[in-house]
C-alpha cells in the first residue's frame, strides 16, 4: 500500500472513542492519533505529500526563522459529527483564504487550496475517533500552522517551510455564561496599517499578560480600540465584535470595519444568517460612544462560537456598558444566531450555504 493509500479517508468515519468524557472536556492537552506534516523548499517550489506523524513532536532547526523572527501563521477551524455519524468541517475555503492573507503578510509561500484541503481532511480523518458525539457540547478543533523552518541568522525569509495540521477535541471556549469584557487601554494589539488582519502569533502573545491581569480583575475578555485614534472599536482579543440594535421591529447587526481586525469566518457566517433571517447588517466604523446604543453584543470566533457579552467596562473613564438591561428577551438574537449556526455545523438542518 502506498503512503497515499494509507492516508486515504475511510468510507465512513469510525464512532467517537469510548474512553473520553465528552461532556466534561477541558482545555488540557491530550494525545490524539497524530498530526499531518508537509514541507516546502523555495528551491523546489513544491509542497511534499502530506504525511501522518504519530505524535505532536516536530524536528525543528534551532535557527529556524519561524522561531527567531516570528515568520509563522496559523488558523483555527472546527469539525463536528452529524447525527448520521458523518463529519462536517466548517468553511475550509474561507479559512484557507485567510491563511493565504496571513502568509502574504509574513512572506510565507501560501499553500495551494487543494493541498490545504487535503492536509486538513487527512488530519481529521486520521483522528475521526476524536470528533465528539453529535450531541456533546464539544468539537474537534483544527489548528493548521505554517512556519519558516529553514535556518538563518540574517533577517530574511526562510528558504524552507513546515506546514502542520494539528487537531484536538475541545469544549466551547467560553461556556454558556454571558461574559464581562474590559477595554485594553494601555497597550495596542496592532499598529495602524500593521499586521492586525493576519492570524500570526505576534498578535496573540503580547496580549497574554493583559488577559491574565483582566482575568484577575474578574473580566473574561479584552476589547481592543483602534490604535490610531482610540475612538473606535476594533475587536475582542479572541473574536470579532458584533453589536445588535433593535428598533421599530428591525434588527441590525453591526461590526467594525477596520484594517486592523481579522476577517472573522464566524462573523461572516453570522452576517449571511442575519440576511437569511431578514435582519440587516452593517460593516462600518463603530465609535466607542456607540457601545451605549447596542441592545446585545456578541463575540464571534471559531473557538468562541457566538458568545454573549453581558458588560463592557472602560476602567479609564469609569464606564460600564450593560447589555442585559433587565429585558425578558435578553440575548434573543444571540441565541437564535448561535443555534442556527450550530445546527448547520452539526448537520441538524440542510447545509443550504454549502459551508460544510
Ligand atoms: C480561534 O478562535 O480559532 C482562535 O485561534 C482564537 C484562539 C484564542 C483560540
Amino acid at each position: 500500500m502506498s503512503n497515499n493509500e494509507a492516508l486515504r479517508p475511510p468510507e465512513f468515519p469510525p464512532p467517537p472513542c469510548a474512553d473520553l468524557d465528552w461532556n466534561g472536556l477541558d482545555f488540557s492537552v491530550r494525545n490524539v492519533n497524530g498530526h499531518i506534516e508537509s514541507h516546502y523548499t523555495v528551491a523546489s517550489g513544491r509542497w511534499t505529500e502530506p504525511k501522518l506523524v504519530k505524535n505532536r513532536m516536530l524536528n525543528v532547526d534551532g535557527l529556524a526563522v519561524g522561531l527567531h523572527y516570528g515568520q509563522q501563521v496559523f488558523e483555527g477551524m472546527k469539525a463536528y459529527r452529524a447525527p448520521s455519524g458523518q463529519i462536517n468541517i466548517f468553511r475550509v475555503e474561507s479559512h484557507a483564504s485567510r491563511l493565504n492573507h496571513s502568509c502574504e503578510t509574513v512572506s510565507i509561500p501560501p499553500p495551494p487550496y487543494e493541498h490545504f484541503y487535503q492536509c486538513v481532511c487527512l488530519a481529521v480523518a486520521e483522528n475521526a475517533v476524536y470528533v465528539p458525539p453529535h450531541d456533546a457540547n464539544a468539537c474537534l478543533y483544527i489548528r493548521p500552522l505554517i512556519f519558516g523552518s529553514g535556518p538563518q541568522i540574517n533577517n530574511l525569509p526562510s528558504l524552507e517551510y513546515t506546514f502542520c495540521v494539528f487537531v484536538h477535541p475541545i469544549p466551547s471556549l467560553y461556556g454558556l455564561a454571558p461574559l464581562d469584557a474590559v477595554i485594553l487601554e494601555h497597550f495596542d494589539r496592532a499598529a495602524p496599517m500593521g499586521t492586525g488582519s493576519a492570524k500570526v502569533g505576534g498578535n496573540y502573545a503580547p496580549i497574554f499578560k493583559w488577559q491574565q491581569e483582566a482575568k484577575s480583575k474578574g473580566f473574561g475578555l479584552l476589547l481592543h480600540l483602534d490604535s490610531k485614534t482610540r475612538t473606535a472599536i476594533d475587536e475582542f482579543s479572541t473574536s470579532s465584535f458584533v453589536g445588535v440594535k433593535n428598533s421599530d421591529g428591525a434588527t441590525t447587526l453591526i461590526s467594525p470595519d477596520s484594517a486592523s481586525v481579522m476577517k472573522g469566518v464566524t462573523s461572516k457566517s453570522v452576517f449571511t444568517l442575519a440576511e437569511h433571517f431578514g435582519w440587516n447588517f452593517e460593516i462600518r466604523p463603530v465609535r466607542y460612544e456607540e457601545l451605549e446604543d447596542f441592545d446585545e453584543v456578541m463575540a464571534c470566533g471559531t473557538a468562541a462560537g457566538v458568545a454573549s457579552i453581558k458588560t463592557i467596562t472602560c476602567l479609564g473613564d469609569n464606564r460600564k456598558f450593560q447589555y442585559e438591561k433587565g429585558r425578558k428577551d435578553d440575548y434573543k438574537c444571540r441565541e437564535r444566531m448561535a443555534s442556527a449556526l450550530q445546527s448547520i455545523q452539526r448537520g441538524l438542518v440542510p447545509d443550504d450555504f454549502e459551508w460544510c
